[in-house]
């Protein structure tokens, strides 16, 4: 795996977590480490947690001194046990916790992991490969209506009731096995035929794969989860800030901080959300839909 994800509002991100030297700060979405790279740039001290074993074993090679030097600690595990992992590797209580939601580039890129409607692999998209449910089995064995669910909530897929009968109908023949068995499908739910060009394949695939990816990976229920165990966890004024892509996933967020504030544990810093300049979409396209929410804890 290559270092080549490219961090989202890096910048912004972490100098809104308003980072103190030697102050402990949990990266929830290590990914390529680019956020935690920035935190120990700043003198943070940092727990870093991925479900992805490969995005750790990245790290871990890259980021050897640090590791060393008792200035970074990796953790494989999902969020939604951010408590248990914090506690347990002795960070009770946090100056910052920063999630940047998603798949990272380095996922995508590698076909074998079937996230990518551009590239051949099988259909996995588990993030977490100890995760018994992959992409491949809810195709072919959830009924036409639960297929239809996933596409139009998560994917908000306008042909979602064609593609999920073209799936009903291809999996009687033969099990729909890889990305292109998949995205076969779904060309002649939209009454595309002949070779498919890179655009295409994005314009039709990318609405059902990003759905079945959130199904896969239970994203929206995990985030929900772990946002009120973040606060636990934070010391007074301690941050955390939230980059979200998909506009449910943003919902939770923006959501989960109103009711925080209500509550009286402290106070929203981004009244909107904070968004990617002309500059970063131009060279980062991944940016275009990423929304920053922040919360200081009282
Ligand atoms: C967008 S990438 C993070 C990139 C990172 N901030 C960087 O700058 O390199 C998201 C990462 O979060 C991980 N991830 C997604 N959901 C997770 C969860 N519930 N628990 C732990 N890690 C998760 C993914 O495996 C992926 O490596």
């Amino acid at each position: 795996m290559n270092n080549f994800h490219t961090s989202v509002l890096l910048k912004e991100a972490i100098d809104l977590l308003q980072v103190k030297k030697g102050g402990k700060y949990i990266d929830a979405t290590l990914g390529g480490g680019g956020h935690t790279k920035e935190i120990l740039s700043r003198g943070g001290i940092v727990l870093g947690i991925d479900v992805d074993e490969e995005a750790l074993d990245c790290v871990e090679k890259n980021f050897k001194f640090q590791i060393l030097n008792f200035k970074l600690t990796l953790v494989k595990g999902n969020f939604r046990d951010l408590e248990k992992i914090a506690r347990s590797n002795n960070f009770n209580k946090v100056s910052g916790i920063i999630f940047d939601l998603g798949v990272s580039s380095f996922q995508i890129e590698d076909g074998k992991r079937g996230f990518s409607f551009l590239k051949g692999g099988p259909l996995d998209m588990r993030m977490d490969k100890s995760l018994g449910v992959k992409a491949g089995d809810l195709i072919n064995i959830l009924p036409k209506g639960e297929l239809y669910e996933i596409f139009t909530k998560l994917g908000e897929e306008h042909r979602a009731r064609a593609i999920s009968d073209g799936i009903v109908s291809a999996r009687r023949i033969a099990p729909i096995k890889t990305t292109g068995d998949l995205l076969s499908v779904i060309s002649k739910a939209y009454g595309i035929k002949g070779e498919l060009t890179d655009f295409t394949r994005a314009n039709i695939g990318k609405r059902v794969f990003q759905a079945l990816r959130i199904a896969v990976n239970d994203e929206l229920e995990s985030i929900k989860e772990a946002l009120p165990k973040s606060l636990g966890l934070l010391q007074k004024e301690g941050r955390v800030a939230v980059i979200s892509f998909h506009s449910l996933e943003d919902r939770i967020v923006k959501q989960s901080f109103i009711d925080f504030e209500k509550r009286n544990m402290g106070e929203i810093i981004t009244k909107k959300p904070i968004v990617a300049g002309e500059e970063e979409i131009k060279t980062n396209p991944r940016s275009r839909s990423a929304k920053l929410r922040v919360f200081a804890r009282n």
